[in-house]
């Protein structure tokens, strides 16, 4: 079992939208998967129970830490969903279980400053001292022509104490999907190739961890 931990203090930033899309990436290579959501919203919960006939499921449990331990024994990936503003104390319990930490960040000097210090705070904590356990960071909603996404992206390079593996440009197809429980790997077509491209060093990347 591979268990991925999806976390930021910043809201907004995408994680949701990187569990679900792993989900159904996951999902659609035929492993069982399952999604963890520790977050009162529901966002990624909802999404699970939504998905349509004709697409491999994904399940979906609310909850948090107890969760964790209803799972069935076969099940193959898991991703944990996270509310925002949680702060490395409230996350122990899903750190203790993770296998790698996943923080998605927008490409703005708000959300860049404001994720430096969960950044740091996430370092001090025992397995990500003692290199057990990797965390990645994502870029998220890049607009890769602009300036600000390019040197929000250098500035991430520079501070950040992990490194930026894969970067997601900014596209309708997440918001659109998501609201029928699916996502990009769901779909064969050429409207979501780039997108699907985007995720690949990321999925290299835990591949390589696990
Ligand atoms: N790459 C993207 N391109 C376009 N829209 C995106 C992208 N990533 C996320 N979004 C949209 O941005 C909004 C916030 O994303 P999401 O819900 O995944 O963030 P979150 O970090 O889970 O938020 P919260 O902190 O509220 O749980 C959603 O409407 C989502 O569809
Ligand atoms: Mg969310």
């Amino acid at each position: 079992m591979l268990t991925a931990l999806v976390a930021s203090s910043k809201g907004g930033c995408g994680k949701s939208t990187l569990v679900t899309q792993l989900a159904s990436h996951w999902a659609q290579q035929g492993r069982r998967t399952a999604i963890v959501d520790a977050d009162r919203q529901g966002s990624s919960y909802r999404w699970a129970a939504l998905r349509p006939d004709g697409v491999p499921g994904v399940l979906g449990l609310e909850g948090g830490r107890k969760a964790l331990q209803k799972l069935p024994a076969d099940t193959e990936r898991v991703l944990v969903d996270t509310p925002a503003g949680t702060d490395e104390g409230d996350l122990a319990p899903y750190l203790d279980q993770a296998d790698v930490v996943l923080v998605p960040v927008l490409p703005s000097a708000f959300d860049l400053n404001a994720t430096l210090g969960f950044l740091e705070r996430l370092r001090g904590i025992g397995r990500v001292r003692r290199g057990k356990l990797p965390v990645a960071l994502v870029g998220n909603r890049l607009k890769p022509w602009t300036h600000a996404s390019q040197d929000a992206l250098a500035q991430l390079a520079e501070e950040a104490p992990f490194p930026v593996v894969a970067q997601l440009r900014d596209s309708q197809a997440y918001v659109l999907l998501s609201a029928l429980g699916k996502g990009i790997f769901d779909y064969g077509s050429e409207q979501v190739r780039n997108q699907q491209q985007d995720w690949l060093p990321l999925l290299r990347w835990i591949k390589r961890q696990a």
